[in-house]
């Protein structure tokens, strides 16, 4: 069967069926261009429901006018190879119009989650993240929907939307899949020339530090000093942040004394890349 579907009351016909015949759904959004980070999200998805549904929509919402929405890598035909060799029952791929129809004019906006870190640098960013997931939680209204913690603050801000909202699904975090030497798999990782694919797994291992010294319970000052140590090292990059926040909130700590997660974004020539890894705090 090809499970491509284009259109929301078709996937919706479809998911009653399988709801009908008391399957669990379980859902994974995505922008496509898949990689073995998005294959973990569906194995994981393929562990646990019965019914599997994978979107791919590169949410126009999301980007910023002097981003890369248009030059955003797309290739709908090898995903949906992907997407079946991972045994996904329907592949939920809609057109623009289908998703935000001339008179759309609803969004939605997570507060304070969604302030630090990507917050300042994204403008409008978590807000178009918010509404499209929102969107497609209302499409499919699957039972578990799955989403990786390298977008860690993306990931809190649904679990935060999901319980501000009473929402009826569970968002289930899945650990970052990285390349042998730490890079984090990203779909933008394919924008990086030769030099900087040498210098990206730097961001990992000043991450991999930072953490360490959080682990002996130091000041985020120290931490990010310690972090940001290593990124110095390599002049191709830029640093756009490098943050010590709350796990829960993602808003900055003084003290690393609970659940924390350290975050970055770097810059390598045009390419933005982001990483974080949590550490429970210091004893
Ligand atoms: O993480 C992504 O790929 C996107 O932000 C998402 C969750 C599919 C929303 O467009």
């Amino acid at each position: 069967m090809n499970p491509l579907i284009t259109s929301i009351a078709v996937l919706r016909d479809n998911l009653a069926t399988a709801r009908g015949q008391g399957n669990a759904i379980g859902f994974v959004p995505t922008m496509g261009s898949l990689h073995a980070g998005h294959g973990r999200l569906m194995e994981r998805a393929r562990a646990e429901c019965e019914t599997i549904v994978v979107s791919i929509f590169v949410n126009p919402l999301q980007f910023g006018p002097k981003e890369d929405f248009r030059s955003y890598p797309r290739n709908l035909t090898a995903d949906l190879t992907f997407c079946e060799e991972r045994g996904a029952d329907f592949v939920f791929a809609p057109l623009n119009e289908e998703m935000y129809p001339d008179d759309f004019r609803t969004f939605v906006e997570v507060q304070g989650v969604s302030e630090h870190m990507c917050g300042p640098f994204r403008p409008g960013h978590f807000r178009g993240v918010a509404t499209v997931v929102l969107k497609l939680l209302n499409i499919v209204q699957p039972d578990r929907a799955y989403f990786g913690e390298k977008d860690a603050q993306q990931m809190r801000m649904i679990e935060k939307m999901v319980s501000d909202l009473s929402l009826p699904v569970t968002v289930v975090p899945v650990p970052t899949v990285r390349e042998a030497d730490g890079l984090a798999l990203s779909s933008r990782n394919r924008y990086l020339d030769e030099a900087e694919r040498q210098a990206a797994p730097l961001l990992y291992r000043a991450l991999s530090e930072a953490a360490a010294r959080a682990e002996k319970g130091v000041t985020a000052d120290e931490v990010r000093e310690a972090g940001m140590a290593i990124l110095q090292t390599e002049p191709r990059l830029r640093v756009e942040y490098f943050d010590v926040v709350d796990d829960r909130d993602m808003r900055p700590v003084q003290h690393v004394d609970g659940a924390i997660r350290i975050a970055a974004a770097v810059w390598l020539g045009s390419t933005r890349l982001i990483d974080n890894l949590s550490v429970k705090g210091g004893q």
